[in-house]
C-alpha cells in the first residue's frame, strides 16, 4: 500500500469515527486545511525534480478526490443521520386513542319543552314566546287580578325598579298567563271588523320567576300556558286536549286525569289538574300538574273579544315539574346547577 493509499484509509477511518458536522468539520481540517496533511504534500511538490512532480502532483490530486469523496459522503450519512432522529422526535402515533370533544347535549328542560311543543302542535296549536318582564296590567290586571286583591298574593312577585305607563312597577313575570291577553289581543286586531274570526289555539312556553326556593320551586321556573277559544270551546275539550297530551308526554295510557275545583281570578270555573300513574314508581298517587279552568268573561274581554260569542279554556302548567315526573328527578334545583355528572345523564 502507497503512503497515499494509507492517508487516503486514514481520513475515510477518521470521517467514518465523527458522529456530528462540527466534529467531521475539525477531521477535514486535519486533511484539507491550511496545515491538513495533503496540503503538506502538495507543498512538498515543490522539492522534487520536474518530472516527478509531475506524476506526484496528479497521484496526490487522486487522493485530494478520494478524500472529497469521503467528506461529502460522510457529510450526507451525518446529515441522514439528525433528519431520521428529528422525524422520530416528532412522530405522530397514529394508533393512541384520540382525543375526543366531548359532545353536548339538549338540557332536559328543554328537551321537554320540545316534546311539548310537539304534542301541542300535533293537534293544531300555534307556539308563542313572550317578554320575561313585564307590566303590572299584562301579568295581573288584564288576568282579573285587580290591584290591592287579595288574590295577587298568590304569586310571590319580583319587581323591576323600573315603572310602566300606568306609574305600577315592572314585575318579572310570575307566570306565562300574560301571553293570552298578548296573544289573544294581537288576533282579535288581525281579524278586526271580519265576520269570522279562526279559533285562537297557542301554547306559550317559557320562563317565569318567583321569590320561591325549595326541592319543588325555584326563583326561575318554567310554565307552559294553554289557550283555546272559540265559540263553542268548553271544558270537555279541555279535557280531551289534556288527556292527549298528558299520555303522548309520558306515553303511556296508563294513568288517569282528575279535574280538583281550585280557584284563579282568571278562569271561572277554575280547576288543578291532577294525574296518576297506573303503574311504574309514581303508581297511585295523585300529582298535581296544572291549572285551568274556562277563561273568565272579564279576561275575553280584556282580550277584545266579545265574551257573548267567545268562550274557552286555559290552561298553565308546570314544566320543570311535568320534566321531574318524566325523567324521574327529586330536586328541581338540580336542572339548574349546572352540575354536568347530573346534566350528563340526559345524553
Ligand atoms: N297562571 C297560573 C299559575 O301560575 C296557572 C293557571 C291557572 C294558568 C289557570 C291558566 C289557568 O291559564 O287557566 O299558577
Amino acid at each position: 500500500m502507497t503512503d497515499l493509499e494509507q492517508l487516503l484509509q486514514a481520513a475515510q477511518a477518521e470521517f467514518a469515527a465523527t458522529s456530528t458536522p462540527a466534529e467531521l468539520e475539525n477531521a477535514k481540517a486535519r486533511f484539507l486545511g491550511k496545515a491538513g496533511r495533503v496540503t503538506e504534500l502538495l507543498k512538498g511538490l515543490a522539492a522534487l525534480p520536474v518530472d516527478e512532480k509531475k506524476a506526484r502532483g496528479a497521484e496526490i490530486n487522486v487522493l485530494k478526490s478520494g478524500i472529497e469523496a469521503a467528506l461529502t459522503e460522510r457529510r450526507q450519512a451525518l446529515a441522514d443521520a439528525e433528519l431520521a432522529l428529528q422525524l422520530k422526535a416528532e412522530a405522530l402515533d397514529v394508533t393512541l386513542p384520540g382525543r375526543s370533544r366531548g359532545t353536548g347535549a339538549l338540557h332536559p328542560i328543554t328537551r321537554a319543552m320540545a316534546r311539548i311543543e310537539a304534542i301541542f302542535g300535533s293537534m293544531g296549536f300555534d307556539v308563542a314566546d313572550g317578554p320575561e318582564i313585564e307590566t303590572d296590567w299584562f301579568s295581573f290586571s288584564a288576568l282579573n287580578n285587580p290591584e290591592n286583591h287579595p288574590a295577587r298574593s298568590m304569586q310571590d312577585t319580583f319587581y323591576v325598579d323600573m315603572k310602566d305607563e300606568g306609574g305600577r312597577y315592572f314585575n318579572l313575570r310570575p307566570h306565562t298567563s300574560p301571553m293570552q291577553i298578548r296573544y289573544a289581543q294581537a288576533h282579535a286586531r288581525r281579524y278586526a271588523g271580519q265576520d269570522h274570526m279562526p279559533e285562537i289555539r297557542v301554547i306559550a312556553p317559557g320562563r317565569t320567576y318567583r321569590v320561591d326556593n325549595d326541592a319543588t320551586h325555584s326563583p326561575m321556573f318554567h310554565q307552559v300556558e294553554g289557550l283555546w277559544v272559540g265559540e263553542n270551546i268548553s271544558f270537555k275539550d279541555l279535557k280531551a286536549v289534556y288527556l292527549n297530551f298528558i299520555t303522548a308526554f309520558f306515553e303511556t295510557d296508563q294513568l288517569q286525569l282528575r279535574f280538583r275545583p281550585s280557584y284563579f281570578p282568571f278562569t271561572e270555573p277554575s280547576a288543578e289538574i291532577d294525574i296518576m300513574f297506573e303503574s311504574g314508581p309514581l303508581k297511585g298517587r295523585w300529582l298535581e300538574v296544572s291549572g285551568s279552568g274556562q277563561v273568565h268573561p272579564q279576561v275575553i274581554r280584556n282580550m277584545g273579544l266579545d265574551p257573548e260569542r267567545y268562550i274557552g279554556f286555559a290552561f298553565g302548567s308546570g314544566i320543570d315539574r311535568l320534566a321531574m315526573l318524566r325523567y324521574g328527578v327529586n330536586d328541581l334545583r338540580q336542572f339548574f346547577d349546572g352540575d354536568l355528572r347530573f346534566l350528563s345523564q340526559f345524553k
